[in-house]
């Protein structure tokens, strides 16, 4: 998805709302707009209310409006759907359009994002705007892309949805026999002998919360329903595509993910997406890796095809604790860590701040006082003129080739943390990150993969906390490993099948054999109290959940140092075919991880992109026929300087950067370094 065949431009812009303003403010905006180089807008999000005054009327006079006027201004369009938010009338006439709450209460109109994804009047109003948009604009040559709903999110437990999830059940498990063998339901008495039992696992029935996490009193039912939800809100968007591709048969349609969004298994969604396509509102007191692996999440989807950062803000998150401006300097370099990680756009909410209601104070390209002066205005002027004129469209399509994987999934995500034990707070992603950033501290460049990608491509695969090893998945690693792969996981990894229910005969279940071990027992510790353990002459620390480590064929790394397990093995390392596997069995400090994926990339002949730039510069790579881009983004405030092992121009500077020389890279400050192939 780029600007336009020839002289090819990074997509610049995004939300511009004119049913907020006056129509003769307009074209102020726009030319406003053309000033900070923006060549694409994104429109329509939140009209339906206007589009549709009633159940059977459309008015496209506002949206034809705007049209004309942003073609005459030669901007290409996103364009979104509306149907995010419902016209008022909807849920007056049929409640059932939007969702009940989990304990059950039906919502009113109000707010956005509240459909029920299981109404079928809301699927057929959606889908038949959908297709009302897409035959009365599909002729426009500058719409680039279509934009179906907005951040879908959120569960129903309403009856509607009670009656589909039966029906999903039934397709599932075709007999009530099979569906009580997967939920192990002789467990509190659940046996279920009709479908017609089953009920929602709302607040009503088996959800609640435990030390300010949702959890589930049983578990195979909510992870049903955690699926079920995920692909009841993939049908109300391929609803919608459907009734687009009617009339629009080539335009890329998509979605934009509300972050990496736990409700929806964004792996099964990204095969249905043209382009992925995500909204990234890091908060002020985020990690770069943190922010730097939800961008490779969304950058695996699809085997590493290009994807679309869709929002952004230009300035404050309106919603955060506390609205802290971005420093000058960090919008730009937070928009070149989107495409160091494989974006081909950078889009923003929003190009003008609303005057009334809830985000009249979200950072936006146009502020409040209408100027081009501002220093949001200048910073987004003078990034928009950099990509036009610097970058160029050279970077587009470019990818990244990585010898090393980490892999997320939604399924294990959703089990993990519905579980009771090992601890209330375990946390998937943020355990994963833990990894991410050992590599990230060293250079590494890294992919993130789900469970049923192609492992042959990578020569070391990490899994941290996989704790449901889903069906066939344990032979397709272990095939893996005996060729000659690599494998590197984590506590609480291997435990359950795909319903949740344990794979007996000792952790890690299927695992076993490979990892050349198994888990008697595993302490969890509160976050005052730590173990720790030696590893190659360092110490580190060991807390969270310790796993007390029974060898049977792998090879102990390092022990505890404390406590009535001092002694026992928390590291260890197993050869299994012609490949290795290593268990870490607690949650060590950041150094620890830094250190030994050091160590097995340097035994596995896996280069860092440079050895030389110091670990708080995040360096990716991605590459096409135009040459070799090496970004290196500085998130601190203080300038780094080092001796370059690069050689290549600096696309942004135009300076030469040579390897044995010193290389300067201010607080806050980017690079390009382009090599030619
Ligand atoms: C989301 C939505 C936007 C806007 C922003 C504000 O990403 O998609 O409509 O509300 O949040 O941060
Ligand atoms: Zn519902």
């Amino acid at each position: 998805m780029t600007g336009n065949a020839k002289g090819k431009k990074i997509l610049y812009g995004g939300d511009y709302n004119p049913e907020q303003w006056p129509e003769d403010t307009w074209e102020g905006d726009l030319k406003l707009l053309k000033k900070a180089h923006i060549n694409i807008l994104t429109l329509n999000v939140f009209s339906w209310g206007l589009l549709q005054p009633k159940e059977d009327e459309y008015d496209f006079t506002m949206l034809d409006k705007i049209m004309a006027l942003v073609k005459k201004y030669d901007f290409k369009v996103f364009m979104a759907t509306s149907t995010g938010a419902h016209p008022a009338w909807m849920p007056k006439k049929y409640p059932d359009t939007v969702r009940a709450e989990s304990n059950g209460l039906r919502r009113k109109y109000g707010r956005r994002h509240s459909l029920c994804p299981n109404s079928s009047n809301y699927r057929k109003f959606s889908a038949a705007l959908a297709g009302e948009l897409a035959k009365r604009y599909a002729g426009y040559d500058n719409i680039v892309a279509w934009h179906v709903n907005n951040e879908y999110t959120g569960m129903c437990f309403c009856e509607n949805c009670e009656k589909a999830f039966r029906i999903w059940l039934k397709d599932r498990y075709q007999t009530i026999e099979n569906v009580n063998k997967a939920w192990n339901a002789n467990f509190w008495s659940h046996t279920y002998h009709e479908f017609d039992e089953i009920v929602v696992p709302g607040a009503l029935s088996e959800a609640h919360m435990r030390w300010g996490k949702m959890k589930s009193f049983f578990q195979g039912l909510s992870l049903d329903y955690s699926r079920f939800m995920s692909d009841s809100f993939l049908e109300c968007f391929l609803a919608e595509k459907e009734a687009i591709r009617k009339y629009s048969k080539d335009v890329p349609v998509t979605t934009n993910f509300q972050g990496i969004i736990k409700q929806l298994d964004m792996h099964k969604w990204a095969k249905h997406l043209d382009v992925v396509g995500w909204d990234n509102y890091p908060g002020y007191k985020e990690e770069p890796a943190a922010v730097g692996f939800r961008h490779e999440i969304v950058y695996g989807l699809q085997d590493g095809r290009p994807f679309a950062l869709m929002e952004q803000s230009p300035g404050v998150n309106n919603w955060d604790e506390y609205c802290r401006l971005k420093r000058p300097g960090v919008m730009r370099l937070w928009s070149y860590q989107a495409l160091a990680h494989g974006s081909d756009t950078v889009m923003f909410f929003q190009m003008k701040r609303s005057v009334g209601s809830c985000e009249k104070f979200h950072g936006a390209v146009i502020d409040h006082c209408g100027r081009d002066d501002t220093r949001v205005f200048r910073e987004v002027a003078d990034l928009g003129d950099e990509l036009e004129n610097r970058l160029k469209g050279e970077i587009l399509g470019a990818r990244t080739r990585s010898d090393v994987a980490i892999i997320f999934d939604w399924e294990n995500w959703w089990a993990a943390e519905y579980s009771a034990g090992p601890s209330s707070h375990i946390d998937y992603m943020a355990e994963t990150v833990r990894f991410y950033k050992g590599l990230f501290k060293g250079n590494i460049s890294v992919d993130v993969i789900g469970t049923d990608a192609d492992f042959s491509k990578y020569k070391l695969i990490i899994a941290p906390m996989l704790y449901m090893n889903k069906n066939g998945f344990d032979e397709k690693l272990r095939n893996y490993i005996r060729e000659g792969g690599n494998f590197v996981t984590s506590f609480f990894s291997g435990y359950v099948d795909e319903n949740d229910n344990i794979i007996t005969g000792g952790y890690p279940g299927k695992w076993r054999d490979f990892m050349g071990l198994w888990i008697e027992e595993s302490d969890a510790l509160p976050p005052e109290e730590k173990n720790f353990f030696t590893y190659k002459g360092k110490t580190y620390e060991a807390g969270f959940i310790c796993d007390l480590l029974r060898l049977e064929g792998a090879e102990s790394l390092a022990v505890y140092g404390r406590d009535f397990y001092k002694g026992v093995p928390v590291l260890a390392r197993n050869r299994f075919g012609k490949g290795n596997t290593w268990h870490v069995g607690a949650r060590a400090d950041d150094d620890f991880y830094r250190d030994f994926l050091k160590d097995i990339c340097m035994e596995l002949e896996i280069r860092p992109i440079s050895a030389a730039a110091p670990e708080n510069l995040e360096v990716t790579v991605r590459e096409n026929d135009n040459g070799r881009f090496i970004f290196l983004l500085n998130h601190d405030s203080n300038e780094i300087c080092f001796e370059s092992d690069m050689t290549g121009v600096d696309m942004l500077s135009g300076n030469q950067i040579t390897a044995g020389k010193a290389m300067t890279i201010p607080g806050y400050g980017v690079v390009v370094l382009k090599q030619n192939r």
